[in-house]
């Protein structure tokens, strides 16, 4: 029989983890404590020692240098999805440009999941995809796109599906037999689990797979995987979940809530220390196109792209107003979110009700976004000197309005609004309420 890779990966992994419990049982039962410690200590020591165990302790590098994009089913569809609509969606992303714009992934949310086999080995809805996991990769895959998929760290998902608790090498490797590019792994169902060595888990088994698999985690920022997650996942949830609506929240009779968009971004703007190549903070994926106003949706993909959040689309793609699709392929906004400096923007200050953020990007470029929360239009004259400061807590740089003139470059009307110049007059700009005004200053 020929064994490749990521089977030989995993029968050893298997293997090594069955004769550990087999042997810690046993002794147990047949020794004094003290001595049984002794050579469990011992026994861990040899395994350190291996010249070189297949489940390296490190995640798949190099798969976010950047953040994330693509579309997920989540947002507008829930559990209502199916084989169909996800080579629709594909289909749509091409004919649209979302692809070519930078969207690549195709994430397969919660509600997939059939039973597992009589090995254990999870399989999909036969009635929802009934020509299989492998047949719909291969498509997605045949459009230039990527696949993503879903589990959960507890005994169930979220939407009551089997968890992965038990199975996570299983689930690895079914997922790298099948072609699956990214995983997103969920929090429901897990009492009495540590996050931190479940997250461990799943990504070394995602590595003993042998396919390079993102990591998306999933834990909604509970046990502030900032502080832990560098080196475990590719992005990690810093909100609870989102729904479509800018400012409110929407209070479940369970005791839990939905986030508007204005209700991410504090939970998110604190933590931008913590973002960088490889590893970025997630405040949850985009509602753009779902029904909110043009302007929200224009604010929302603005303050996801100056947060250099992941940019997972929620809306049907195969179905969107001109506007949405205006906003959604913005390509020098998405440069913003993907540039390659990675730097989360800062939300520097307020000032008569608005918000000013700046984000350092490479070659000595900031963007600048106002973002108006309130229920008003407001008029506001920019005096660039305000806003002389140095990013002390990532990048080290600074904007020195005093020393550097700038080209103003608006971001929605693409067109340049005069320098900043030390003698240049104060820029007037009407932000909408629930808007944003967004520039790039180019530096040369
Ligand atoms: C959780 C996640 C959501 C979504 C659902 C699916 O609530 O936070 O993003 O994946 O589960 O059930």
């Amino acid at each position: 029989m020929h064994l490749g890779n990521e089977s030989k990966n995993f029968v050893f992994c298997f293997a090594l983890h069955s004769v550990f419990i087999i042997f810690a049982h046993k002794m147990r039962h047949d020794m004094k404590k003290h001595h049984f410690h002794v050579l469990m200590t011992a026994l861990m020591c040899c395994l350190f020692w291996l010249p070189s165990t297949p489940a390296a302790a490190q995640k798949w590098e190099g798969l976010a240098d950047t953040p994330q994009m693509g579309w997920s089913t989540w947002n507008k569809f829930q559990e209502k999805i199916s084989e169909d609509v996800i080579k629709g969606i594909a289909d749509a992303m091409v004919a649209t440009g979302l692809r070519d714009a930078g969207y690549t992934y195709i994430n397969i949310d919660d509600c997939w999941h059939g039973q597992r086999d009589a090995d254990g080995f999870i399989q999909v809805d036969p009635v929802k995809f009934p020509s299989g996991m492998k047949a719909l990769a291969d498509y997605v895959h045949s459009k230039g796109l990527k696949l993503g998929i879903y589990s959960d760290a507890g005994t169930a998902t979220c939407g009551g599906m089997p968890g992965s608790l038990g199975h996570e090498y299983q689930d690895a490797l079914q997922y790298a037999r099948w072609g699956v590019d990214y995983l997103k792994y969920d929090w429901c169902n897990t009492p009495n689990i540590n996050p931190q060595g479940a997250y461990q888990l799943i990504s070394d088994a995602l590595c003993a797979s042998g396919r390079p698999i993102f990591l998306s985690m999933c834990e909604w920022g509970n046990s502030r995987p900032w502080r832990w997650a560098r080196d475990i996942g590719h992005s990690w949830r810093t909100t609870p979940d989102i729904w479509c609506n800018f400012d409110s929240l929407r209070v479940f009779p369970q005791g839990y809530s939905q986030f508007g968009v204005m209700q991410c971004i504090p939970y998110n703007d604190t933590l931008r220390r913590y973002a960088g190549p490889g590893h970025w903070n997630d405040p949850d994926m985009l509602e753009v196109g779902n029904g909110m106003s043009v302007s929200e949706d224009r604010a929302h993909f603005t303050m996801w792209c100056m947060m250099a959040s992941p940019l997972i689309l929620g809306n049907d793609v195969r179905n969107m107003t001109p506007e949405v699709l205006d906003i959604l392929t913005n390509r020098e906004m998405i440069a913003v979110d993907q540039d390659p400096l990675g730097v989360q923007g800062l939300h520097l200050c307020d000032d008569a009700g608005l918000q000013f953020w700046f984000k350092p990007l490479a070659g000595g470029d900031w963007a600048f976004t106002i973002l108006n929360p309130t229920k008003e239009d407001k008029t506001y004259a920019i005096d660039w000197q305000k806003f002389n400061f140095t990013d002390k807590e990532v990048s080290g740089l600074s904007t020195a309005f005093d020393q550097t003139t700038y080209r103003i470059y608006n971001l929605w009307t693409h067109k340049t609004e005069g320098k900043t110049s030390l003698k240049s007059k104060p820029l007037k700009v009407t932000v909408k309420s629930h808007d944003v005004a967004a520039y790039r200053l180019y530096k040369n």
